[in-house]
């Protein structure tokens, strides 16, 4: 069941910011079947942050004390190795959560987080995300579906570390990303900020080198056109990253 949430008249600017927050949590995939009154009841719970964009919200090892809900902005998950090098294990978008694994298991922070644009975050402190569990166990249901999914997603990295060469690996990494942020154009999907190679090379667990070699004939087989800080993946990438898959 989804709905929309009705905007009140604000008195004050608390109202209109409580307002804001449940708006978002009752537009988020993540929260969308919660009732009304669920949702009332977390935006009631949070308040908003604003991170200006390079800012790091959660630091790996830290105790985890609350979690957040992405209102606008991105949010890089990520581990850095003992010699300095990143991983990155996820961007999260609008709509999407983090920091919940901490308050769940009571250790500390597993990565970090770091706005890479200026973003805005509802904040919900673990003593209200406990007690607004016990009124309303569904919200319990829809943050263990998200984890199930996030560790399908980790299932599917491991596997193609261990299965696929980096090529198939970026392949697959830029179709990913076509599907996730993309929008139609003629040749393909157009990707209007793509990642750097040292940034693609972070998500996939390679070198900058590497990648620049296989993205450079990627693009010189016409597979992906680069436009300035844009990226097409284009239709036939599409078809080969597909066939691959069945
Ligand atoms: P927590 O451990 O409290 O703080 C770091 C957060 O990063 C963690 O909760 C999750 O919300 C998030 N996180 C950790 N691993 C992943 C992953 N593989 N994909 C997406 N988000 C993750």
């Amino acid at each position: 069941m989804s709905f929309s949430f009705a905007r009140p008249t604000f008195t004050t600017a608390a109202e209109e910011e409580k307002a804001r927050i449940g708006a978002s949590i009752a537009q988020a995939s993540l929260f969308n079947t919660l009732t009304p009154e669920a949702v009332d009841d977390l935006a009631r719970r949070s308040s908003i942050k604003r991170v200006a964009a390079r800012n790091t919200i959660v630091s790996q090892d830290e105790p985890g004390e609350s979690m957040f809900l992405i209102i606008s902005g991105r949010v890089k998950v990520g581990i850095f190795g003992e010699n300095g090098r990143e991983v990155t294990l996820s961007v999260l978008r609008q709509g999407q959560c983090f920091g919940e694994m901490s308050l769940f298991d009571g250790k500390s922070r597993s990565a970090n987080c770091i706005a890479t644009d200026p973003t805005t975050l509802a904040v919900l402190h673990r003593q209200d995300l406990l007690q607004h569990i016990a009124r309303y166990p569904a919200t319990a249901l829809n943050l263990l579906g998200d984890m199930a999914g996030r560790l399908r997603r980790a299932d599917e990295s491991i596997a193609q570390l261990a299965l696929c060469d980096v090529n198939e690996r970026l392949i697959h990494r830029l179709v990913h990303l076509a599907e996730e942020e993309g929008t139609e154009a003629d040749e393909g999907i157009l990707v209007r900020r793509r990642p750097t190679q040292q940034e693609l090379a972070n998500m996939i667990g390679s070198c900058r080198e590497t990648i620049s070699r296989a993205f450079n004939q990627l693009a010189r087989d016409g597979l992906i056109i680069v436009q300035g800080r844009s990226l097409i993946v284009t239709d036939a990438l599409m078809a080969q990253a597909g066939k691959a898959a069945a």
